[in-house]
């Protein structure tokens, strides 16, 4: 759902809310119709809670004051998951005012939001194969992912990657296995166990020349969809683990191949799998919390204080407004954190999380794959950012992973 804003200087501005498939059960409420129309995921409700009260209370507001409007906006709905107005109609309302603020001092976003401090375009983490939720249930892990550690400049990043996503795709067709695209625009995965995925994406990675640690493995293993009972439930290969051994088939993985960074390798009610995950892996990779996290700043402080992971995956949406998507960024920060601004399964053209990623300085940025205009939009626009910055563009590089296997710049 989109909101404009209109300034008394006739100035406008809209923010688009995307959607998750996968949702953590602890994120903003993303507030549907249910009912038979549009299959249940209509916002009629929504958009009467934007033209309603939503108008009423923000209205004759200053939209560069971000945190007093977005605390209008929490007040009115009083709920600690935005049930009442919804996630979606606060955070398409809260992104536009950002935005408005923005175009009213005739700067680009990414500007407005360093307000001065030095920034970084992100390292970018790029999806090879869908999976999960994200394509029928095809295969349990949700996203085979790439980072091109050794790129020296974001454009070079999304150069390597294209280079992978190609091999990947060649590598698909001369199996007879090529049968179009996942939610995020990565391939469909036809592998008969989430196994032969990270074999194929580390052949495709050699196949694109990038075999010596140029490129690494991101996984996004979603837990949370495929944890019942206690138990890890591999349908794609028919087999079920307890949370000790499960830990032991994500440590095996991640010493045969090449991955730097998981997310949400356990489930979101599974602590105590974050935390052994974490104090296994964490020296060497990434333990990158998304559900577990939902976005929330107490909920990142108290991960950390249990050692549960040691990156956050920042999703506005979560939150419900850019101030709490801030604080979670922040307290992520304060913790020693790498962080991470992500779009979700369900996205839009929608490109202000690019400029969050750069104006926020948040290191990492995942989008999904190289296909589909609502990921290259992001893609495009940063590219578009790193090239008005000219010579004065850093790229935040391998640095920006937390704790992990990052080789030598
Ligand atoms: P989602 O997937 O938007 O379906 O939640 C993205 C993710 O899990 O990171
Ligand atoms: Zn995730």
């Amino acid at each position: 759902m989109e909101v404009e804003l209109t300034s008394t200087r006739g100035i406008a501005a809209r923010g688009i809310a995307p959607a998750g498939a996968s949702k953590g059960s602890r994120e903003a409420i993303d507030l549907r119709d249910g009912g038979p129309a549009y299959g249940g995921f209509g916002v009629s409700r929504a958009l009467g809670n934007v033209n309603g009260p939503i108008a009423a209370a923000i209205l004759g507001r200053d939209a560069a004051d971000q945190e007093e409007l977005d605390r209008a906006l929490i007040e009115l709905d009083g709920a600690p998951n935005k049930s009442r107005l919804g996630g979606n109609a606060m955070i398409a309302t809260s992104m536009a005012a950002l935005r408005l603020a923005a175009e009213s001092e005739h700067l680009p976003l990414w500007r407005h939001l360093a307000a001065g401090a030095a920034v970084r375009l992100p390292l970018p983490e790029i999806q090879i194969f869908g999976g999960g939720a994200h394509a029928g249930g095809r295969i349990d892990i949700q996203d085979f992912l790439v980072i091109p550690v050794k790129a020296q400049s974001f454009a070079e990043a999304l150069a390597m990657t294209a280079d992978v996503y190609r091999a990947a795709g060649a590598q698909m067709s001369s199996r007879g296995r090529r049968y179009g695209v996942a939610d995020e625009g990565g391939w469909w995965p036809a592998f008969d166990s989430n196994e032969e995925g990270l074999e194929t994406l580390t052949r495709s990675i050699e196949a694109a020349g990038y075999g010596g640690g140029e490129v690494v493995i991101s996984l996004d293993i979603a837990a949370s969809e495929f944890y019942r009972d206690g138990r890890y439930r591999l349908s794609a290969e028919g087999r079920d683990f307890d949370p000790g051994d499960w830990l032991r088939v994500i440590a095996g993985w991640s010493s045969r191949f090449p991955i730097a960074s998981i997310e949400d390798p356990f489930a979101e009610d599974d602590a105590e799998g974050m935390r052994a995950v974490t104090a296994a892996l964490g020296d060497r990779v990434q333990i990158v919390g998304d559900d577990l996290l939902a976005t929330n700043a107490a909920r990142v402080r108290r991960a950390a204080e249990h050692a549960e992971c040691n990156a956050a995956l920042i999703k506005p949406n979560q939150a419900g407004t850019i101030t709490e998507t801030r604080q979670a960024l922040e307290a992520a920060r304060q913790a020693g954190f790498a962080t991470i601004l992500s779009a979700r399964s369900g996205e839009t053209e929608d490109v202000t999380i690019a400029h969050l990623a750069v104006g926020w300085n948040a290191g990492q940025l995942k989008v999904g794959s190289f296909a589909r205009s609502e990921r290259m939009a992001k893609w495009n626009e940063l590219l578009r950012i790193e090239e008005s910055l000219g010579s004065a563009a850093v790229f935040a590089g391998a640095a920006a992973l937390s704790a992990s296997r990052r080789p030598a710049p």
